[in-house]
């Protein structure tokens, strides 16, 4: 009886961790941006780079980031303060866990509004308008819609809403519980996707674009948007896998764990953008079109399907709710702090701390129109904020993680804590982790800024 109960215990304790850690890698960075972010790089020079960032730079920092979490058990800041002083080394670690913090918050602030794009298209999907949509009346209905400020920033207060509801009654139950079957059923509704995308008569071209790759095709600032999406899109480098690595059992396996979440995110993105760029050759598109491309494609193919509205709207929930246990994880590591240090309750810390977010994203909300031509570096407050996070914010936090595990802390330590076994699997992550993943971070900075 005790051992029966000690099993179930175990085995929900590892699901719920595997739960949370896909909850927050697969959201709209593998629907949303990964897609797009290939169109606009040139296809698959961009999918190999990415890839390799996953196994090379991803997976490893994932391990690292759990193991670090899992040893110091509090929230990123103090967890980097604990373990500096288990190492005797520098407390000026802890500026790792602000990184996080800063960035998460920074995320949110424009994830916000691109979810309020899904939670608008759950309504919009299901008009008569879209029966039969070409790809040039979708083009001009996702135009109006971002040109509207008001629209943009209505959709964002909801969904900025909906994640403060959410965070400031705690995280596990019900959100935990619905997301044993909401994953699984946008994983459903991916597949059907695909079928369909196979049948629409651009397959081929679609299939070749993403995976056959012409690195002629690729400069410096794909190689780094590549590298910046598989942090974006693992959900690393700014502490959230740290918080649900400090509430991981000592016995689950992490290595395994992040190995499942990371495959797992990757097919998920994959499968994205084998559904979308068959529709973009089928219907004469442009795939380096920008944040726009899902909403202006996938709305043809559901336009299409027999009961398609039904389709779209059960799609977008789904989307909305990828979106939401994403944002979840973005804003927790800031609402930890805010109470841990400000003695606020939970409800006001997430209260605060969504207002701060929700000002800071109406900046994103408005740059897709009354602020389009408000530039700085030649971006949008959207491109901006997405620029210094993603792509700088993100890997440089992945960086300080790695160094951390892989210089910092003892190797017995973490060789304790992975429990690999005798074989090559140690040995191999701790060349990754030293070498391999700060040294491939460093040399796509050089190459990005032109430098190599
Ligand atoms: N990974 C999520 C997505 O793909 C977004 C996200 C959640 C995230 N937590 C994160 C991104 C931490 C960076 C860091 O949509």
């Amino acid at each position: 009886m005790t051992d029966q109960r000690l099993l179930h215990a175990q085995w929900s304790s590892r699901t719920a961790f595997i739960l949370a850690a896909s909850g927050s890698a697969i959201g709209l960075g593998n629907i949303w941006k990964f897609p797009y972010l290939a169109g606009e790089f040139g296809g698959g020079a961009f999918v190999v780079t990415y890839l390799l960032c996953v196994a090379l730079i991803g997976v490893p920092i994932m391990i690292a980031e759990t193991l670090l979490g899992r040893r110091g058990r509090q929230s990123p800041i103090n967890t980097m303060l604990t373990l500096a002083e288990e190492a005797k080394a520098s407390p000026y670690w802890r500026y790792t866990g602000w990184l996080g913090v800063a960035a998460g918050f920074l995320i949110l602030s424009y994830y916000s509004v691109i979810a309020g794009w899904a939670m608008a298209y759950i309504f919009k999907i299901n008009s008569a308008l879209f029966v039969n949509i070409d790809a040039e009346q979708t083009g001009r209905f996702f135009e109006a819609f971002k040109s509207s400020p008001e629209f943009q920033s209505i959709w964002h207060t909801l969904f900025m809403i909906a994640t403060v509801a959410i965070v400031s009654r705690g995280v596990s139950g019900g959100l935990e519980r619905a997301s044993r079957y909401l994953m699984p059923a946008l994983f459903a509704m991916l597949v059907a996707l695909d079928v369909y995308a196979m049948n629409s008569g651009g397959f081929g071209r679609g299939f070749a674009f993403l995976f056959y790759p012409d690195f002629d095709k690729l400069t410096g600032e794909g190689v780094l948007a590549a590298m910046g999406q598989a942090f974006f899109s693992l959900g690393l480098g700014m502490g959230s896998i740290m918080v649900y690595g400090s509430y991981l059992p000592s016995h689950v396996s992490i290595a395994r764990s992040s190995l499942f979440v990371a495959s797992a995110d990757t097919v998920v993105a994959l499968m994205a953008g084998l559904a979308i760029f068959p529709l973009v050759f089928a219907h004469g598109l442009e795939p380096g079109m920008g944040p726009g491309l899902i909403f202006q494609t996938l709305p043809i193919a559901f336009g299409q399907m027999p009961a398609g509205w039904l389709f779209g709207m059960v799609f977008f929930v789904l989307v909305f709710f990828a979106a939401i246990t994403s944002a979840v994880a973005l804003i927790e590591p800031a609402v930890a702090w805010l109470s841990e240090n400000l003695g606020l309750s939970r409800k006001q810390a997430s209260l605060y701390a969504g207002a701060a977010c929700w000002f800071i994203g109406l900046g994103s909300a408005f740059s897709f129109n009354i602020w389009s031509e408000v530039k700085l570096f030649g971006k949008t407050v959207f491109e901006l904020v997405d620029f210094l996070t993603a792509n700088l914010m993100l890997p440089l936090g992945g960086v300080l993680v790695a160094l951390f595990a892989g210089w910092v802390m003892k190797r017995e330590i973490s060789e304790a804590e992975l429990e690999l076994g005798e074989g090559r699997a140690y040995p191999a992550w701790r060349v990754l982790i030293r070498y391999v993943a700060p040294l491939g971070v460093l040399m796509v900075f050089l190459d990005a800024f032109g430098v190599l």
